[in-house]
């Protein structure tokens, strides 16, 4: 065998143990210095991103710079150049600032970039993600046999859903696809379901004329009678139920839909009942507010995003179940080159994804250092931020066009204000505040959200000060 040493490890890319350990001191540092900046600095993006294409010209990749100079002309253009989540005054999209043992969770992971596909790879974060899972399962009251798994978003969880919903319904579906079916499959959520239904039919094979949108009941929310009418007509006309949705928080409103009915509705049609909790579920963590989300425990599936209102970093959905079988029957797979093959362990066998990472370890960090006391006192808080929002808002003749319970306002501003759009560009605009507009039953309105766990009374009067502005 050749003797002659290898040429040495790139040092641009693995750099010595002195240097990373600079490096990554000092990067810790400048972001902490950037987290201060932007908690105080405007909220919407001010970079110009034609001036910024013209900018990324200069990396042709000829010419390598220092790692140093790059870092820090990524955290400057990070300041300018997004929607600041991490801003106390963002009342947006269900975006959070991340909690810190998330972030902690994410170096973890980057360092020893574990691969969650099978339990042999990975014995322990497999088990410490189940063992999660099982925890999230008991507190939503499903029973012993609950099982699931870390998904990258409540939109894989709900795919995942479906596909389970498919592979119950018909023993040949795996094999033959939505041909298996005797007539086209439909399942039902309400028209104010997230819209990733819709892709999430194209995805499944059974098309976007699957989604049977249910009207709701004049306040956001699920009518049962119109899902037991759709139900029944559908199948008169040929084709096949599959799944009920109910949806636990909204996108646009934080509505609830009666899930005890939509759970009636789907045992009597004997269809698969998920409930999608991508945001709401976060409720699970308050004592005070769980029973919001009482019939949750009936559901076959759930969609969880820790991601939402739990505040982990990004891309941290859970996928709950009580049809562990089921749910390796519509993942199962073989093959020589995987260090195990656990049905209903190893997660590449259980789940949409093969290589993996390492999701839940952001969740379990949270619950560790918070326990459910704190992650349910965040929630709360993001309750009675919003109920200070109303308050003042309806002083101000404003009015509110959503009666949740949840952290999420539907706000419609008194007519001298104008149109809902116009002023949310404004604010926007401003810089003081982030809100979004949207339509609640058919009214534009103003979407104000406590998503972010730091907000404060100061935030929230920048944020009324922004919204009653006249143009
Ligand atoms: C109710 C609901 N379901 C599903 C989703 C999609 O989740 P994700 O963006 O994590 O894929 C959202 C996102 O806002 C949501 O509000």
């Amino acid at each position: 065998m050749n003797q002659q040493p290898l040429p040495d490890a790139i040092p641009a890319l693995f750099p010595n143990p002195s240097d990373r350990a600079r490096i990554g001191s000092w990067l810790s540092l400048q972001l902490e210095e950037a987290l201060q900046r932007i908690q105080a600095g405007p909220v919407a993006p001010s970079g110009d991103v034609q001036k910024f294409r013209i900018e990324l010209e200069r990396f042709d990749f000829n010419t390598p710079q220092p790692l140093q100079d790059a870092l820090r002309w990524t955290i400057e253009r990070m300041e300018h150049g997004i929607v600041q989540m991490a801003n106390p005054r963002y009342f947006g999209l269900f975006n959070p600032g991340a909690n810190f043992p998330a972030q902690c969770a994410d170096r973890i992971a980057a360092v020893f970039n574990p691969q969650l596909a099978s339990s042999a790879s990975s014995p322990l974060p497999v088990a410490l993600e189940s063992h999660v899972i099982r925890a999230v399962a008991r507190r939503a009251g499903m029973d012993d046999t609950a099982t699931g798994h870390f998904a990258t978003g409540g939109s894989e969880a709900n795919f995942t859903a479906l596909l389970c919903a498919l592979t119950g319904a018909c023993a040949n579906f795996s094999t033959a696809g939505a041909r298996a079916f005797a007539g086209p499959v439909k399942f039902y959520t309400s028209r104010d379901c997230h819209i990733a239904w819709l892709k999430i039919a194209h995805q499944a094979g059974v098309g976007r004329a699957a989604l049977h949108l249910v009207g709701t009941d004049g306040a956001g929310r699920m009518d049962p009678q119109a899902l037991l009418r759709a139900m029944a007509e559908d199948r008169a006309a040929g084709a096949v139920p599959v799944m009920v949705v109910a949806t636990a928080g909204t996108t646009g409103g934080g509505m609830i839909d009666p899930l005890h009915a939509c759970a009636d509705a789907a045992r009597q049609h004997g269809l698969w009942f998920h409930v999608d909790a991508a945001w709401g579920g976060a409720a699970l963590a308050s004592n005070r507010l769980r029973g919001l989300l009482d019939g949750i425990e009936r559901a076959d599936s759930i969609t969880i995003d820790a991601h939402k209102w739990l505040a982990t970093t990004m891309g941290c959905a859970l996928f709950l179940t009580t049809h562990g079988p089921l749910l390796s029957e519509a993942f199962h797979a073989s093959t020589s080159f995987m260090p195990s093959s656990l049905s209903g362990v190893d997660p590449y066998l259980n789940t949409v994804q093969w290589s993996r990472r390492f999701l839940g370890l952001r969740l379990f960090l949270a619950l560790a250092a918070a326990g459910w006391e704190g992650l349910g006192a965040h929630v709360e808080r993001g309750v009675a931020v919003i109920e200070r929002i109303r308050q003042s808002l309806l002083d101000h003749g404003w009015s509110i066009a959503n009666d949740s319970p949840l952290a999420v306002l539907a706000a419609v501003p008194p007519a001298e204000l104008g149109d809902v759009r116009a002023l949310v560009r404004r604010v926007v605009a401003s810089g003081r505040a982030w809100v979004a507009p949207t339509t609640f039953e058919g009214r534009d309105v103003v979407r104000i959200c406590a998503t972010n766990g730091e907000t404060t009374m100061a935030d929230v009067s920048a944020l009324i000060a922004a919204l009653t502005e006249r143009p």
